[in-house]
């Protein structure tokens, strides 16, 4: 392994009211998961990703709150929040200081033959989305396939929650290379924009910052609510709202935000420029790391 080493710490006995939590810290360049683990052979579980910047961990209770919300959707047994927030602070703090570190916490359903869930969590360096940050990037819009109303509909098909079932969220990105792009944003088949496979959009017209309705079957994104609760003080209107891909012509800048990458503004979408706020992004990079409102 090259640069800095991740680290790895399970869980035993993540479970929220269970017996009390077992951290195991082992190493990531050995084999650790089992072939007969349903996170594995079914891309059963879910996960989160937090950003740690100068040691602190963005959004730390959103985040085990939306993994706990996503256990829900797929009837996991919740977490165990202060085991989590253990082995996260753990992990941070066994890692030499980086300037950006990525925390991921992964929960399988555990063995096809036994009960109990998989949980780690594994921290890692962040690497530099400097240039991403600045210059932005390409994204084209893809169908995802289901209407607008499938999270009411067809819950089952578990749109909206983060599990690890993520190689549609990967294959996009490739077809967003095939056509010279480096970012997709997901449409709805009734025409509603969605979400990135990793990122939630936000878009700007004139002083109002918006974003979609998370009732439409997508991830409510811990990200894209904290840049909105710093929105006021930069003079900003916020709205969450049912946007047409028509809309995003119009847009007077738009950025897909996320926990790892933080704001990236998009610079075309489709065959369409868009023009880079650069003054704006710089402020909302400044407000998510200076912490919470
Ligand atoms: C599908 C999807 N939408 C949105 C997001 C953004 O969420 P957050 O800002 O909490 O990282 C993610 C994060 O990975 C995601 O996977």
């Amino acid at each position: 392994m090259t640069g800095t080493d991740p680290v790895l710490i399970f869980i035993d006995r993540a479970e929220r009211g269970g017996e009390p939590p077992l951290f195991r810290q082992v190493s990531a360049d050995e084999p650790q998961i089992s072939v007969f683990d349903l996170g594995i052979t079914r891309g059963d579980g879910i996960f989160e990703s937090i950003g740690v910047f100068a040691r602190w961990p963005l959004q730390l209770a959103p985040h085990i709150e939306r993994l706990n919300r996503s256990a829900r959707m797929l009837d996991l047994p919740e977490l165990d929040d202060q085991a989590v927030e253990t082995a996260i602070t753990m992990a941070v703090e066994a890692l030499p200081p980086l300037p950006e570190i990525l925390v991921k916490i992964v929960v399988t359903r555990g063995l096809e033959s036994a009960s109990g869930l998989t949980t780690w969590v594994i921290a890692s360096d962040n690497g530099d989305y400097s240039r991403e940050r600045t210059v932005g990037l390409r994204a084209i819009t893809l169908d995802r396939g289901y209407r607008s109303d499938v999270a009411e509909t067809s819950p089952w098909l578990l749109q909206g929650a983060k599990t690890l079932s993520y190689a549609v969220n990967k294959a996009v990105l490739r077809e967003a290379a095939r056509r010279g792009a480096e970012e997709v944003i997901f449409i709805s088949s009734d025409d509603y924009v969605l979400e990135g496979p990793a990122s939630s959009l936000i878009v700007r017209e004139g002083n109002t910052l918006i974003t979609p309705v998370t009732s439409i079957g997508i991830l409510p994104g811990t990200t894209q609510q904290a840049v909105f609760s710093h929105a006021a003080k930069h003079g900003l209107d916020t709205e969450y709202a049912r946007l047409r891909t028509a809309d995003l012509a119009r847009a007077d800048a738009l950025w897909m935000v996320s926990s790892g990458r933080l704001v990236v503004p998009l610079n075309r979408v489709n065959e369409t420029p868009v023009p880079v706020d650069a003054a704006l992004t710089q402020k909302l990079l400044a407000d998510l790391l200076a912490g919470e409102e």
